[in-house]
């Protein structure tokens, strides 16, 4: 096992159901410690260019529009295998497919919105982690 960092958002549904102690809880207790956080309204652009690789994707446009409604809390997390284990944690990404007990099983509502978004590799998480955090922001 290697010490790993993986970008989380917490995204606008879970925001507005006021649910981001319970989300952090469940990282916390599988030892994903958060290293960084940043709570912000991203604008359509930096929603765009975030989730640029999927612009091909008929559900772009409403996954931007999706991500820029309101307020996310966007966190690095820290710990064993953390780019696998918090996807573990959150389930598959639709809600109706995920296992009982992660996040999205639990806690989402549909495929558009579920409740948090997670990195799914290495070089994913180094970007996405960049995307948002200048290396000096990362603690711990
Ligand atoms: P996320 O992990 O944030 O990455 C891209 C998001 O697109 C995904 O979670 C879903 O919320 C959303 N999405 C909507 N439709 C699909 C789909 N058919 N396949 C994958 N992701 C989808």
């Amino acid at each position: 096992m290697s010490t790993e960092r993986t970008l989380s958002i917490i995204k606008p549904d879970a925001m507005a159901k006021h649910i981001i102690g319970d989300i952090i809880n469940r990282f916390e207790k599988n030892n994903l410690h958060v290293v960084a956080a940043r709570m912000m309204h991203l604008s359509q652009s930096e929603a765009e260019q975030f989730y640029l690789v999927h612009h091909a994707r008929p559900f772009y446009a409403d996954l931007v529009s999706f991500m820029s409604s309101g307020p996310v809390l966007v966190m690095v997390l820290e710990g064993d295998d953390a780019i696998a284990k918090n996807r573990q944690i959150m389930g598959a990404t639709n809600p109706k497919e995920a296992l009982p007990g992660t996040i999205r099983a639990d806690l989402a509502e549909s495929i558009d919105h579920n409740a948090v978004h997670g990195s799914d590799a290495a070089e994913t998480a180094r970007h996405e982690i960049a995307f948002f955090f200048k290396p000096e922001e990362l603690v711990g």
